[in-house]
């Protein structure tokens, strides 16, 4: 999504192939360099970012601030509580203020879909957008982050098999990754989950859908567990915790049906005995924390591409 200046990146749907590719091979190489190039920290040197984060983030958040403080740029930690905000200043009036103060990128996170996607439209058009999670619409820099990872395990990822499970329904992350996998060329796509938090809508983006976690991981190379997540759910979706971890918890049981060759992933918070079991999480299948690592490199490319194109 290209503006006057500046990059905008809201969705993955504005992203195609070949740039998904490009901005993998430069976080690659990023992540393998000890010494950032030169041109990369001359063209992000001092720009101001402001990062403005209007709901919890632990990964996302700090991971910014280091990708931003790794290419030498400013950084601002925008605290939301103790802003104006608290005194009932729009959302559109902060921007317009923020963007007094000379900003060259916005990096938001808010609880409304479509909060990213509304800062762009009333922000100048030489300051960049990133998206870092709104509602349950989009998550893309966690999506490209999770195809990086995917793509450091596996080259040939058109034979690839993978899962996602649990509250796909909620879940920004989920859309996302399942345009970018999508893009990159991954045709066996499982959603698996129960019915309240995963319609079988979902099967309109061409993957398929079960309800027995045992039957849709069978010779999966990849898992990503998803994040039961009880503050966008407006009702009960889910009889109890201890219920769903019986049907959907990833458990050392539950990895031998897999591929010999599995990766488990999770974007992050995880809920230790709800989703996945302690044993899974810290296994040696587990890409966890490697996520967290990539981050960095992932969004040192993304803030390079939004500010330099
Ligand atoms: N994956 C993710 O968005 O985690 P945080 O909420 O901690 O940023």
């Amino acid at each position: 999504m290209i503006n006057n200046k500046n990059i905008n990146f809201i969705s993955t749907e504005f992203l195609n192939k070949r740039e998904i590719k490009s901005i993998l091979e430069s976080a690659n190489e990023i992540f393998h360099s000890k010494n950032y190039s030169h041109s990369l920290i001359k063209n992000c040197k001092d720009k101001l970012i402001f990062n403005l984060f209007f709901e919890p983030s632990t990964r996302t958040r700090t991971t910014f601030e280091i990708a931003a403080s790794n290419l030498k740029a400013k950084v601002v930690n925008f605290n939301i509580e103790n802003s104006s905000q608290s005194k009932g200043e729009s959302l559109i009036d902060t921007i317009a203020n923020l963007s007094a103060m000379r900003a060259d990128c916005f990096i938001i996170r808010h609880k409304m879909s479509g909060a990213a996607n509304l800062i762009a439209n009333y922000a100048p058009n030489n300051i960049g957008i990133i998206n870092a999670g709104d509602g349950s619409h989009a998550h893309p820099t966690q999506a490209l982050v999770d195809a990086f990872t995917v793509s450091k395990k596996f080259k040939n990822l058109n034979k690839l098999k993978l899962a996602i499970v649990g509250d796909i329904l909620h879940s920004r992350v989920a859309r996302s990754q399942i345009d970018t996998f999508k893009k990159m060329g991954i045709r066996d796509i499982r959603l698996i989950g129960p019915e309240t938090i995963l319609p079988t809508e979902f099967e309109k983006f061409g993957v398929s859908i079960h309800r027995s976690l045992d039957n849709g991981i069978k010779d999966v190379n990849v898992i990503i567990c998803l994040r039961i997540q009880n503050e966008r759910m407006s009702s009960m979706l889910l009889p109890s915790k201890k219920e769903y971890f019986a049907l959907y918890g990833l458990t050392q049981n539950r990895i031998k049906i897999c591929s010999n060759d599995v990766i488990v992933m999770h974007p992050g918070p995880i809920n230790r005995g709800v989703e996945i079991d302690t044993a899974v999480a810290d296994s040696t299948s587990s890409m966890i924390l490697s996520q967290v690592s990539f981050g960095v490199a992932v969004r040192m490319a993304i803030i390079n591409k939004v500010l330099n194109g």
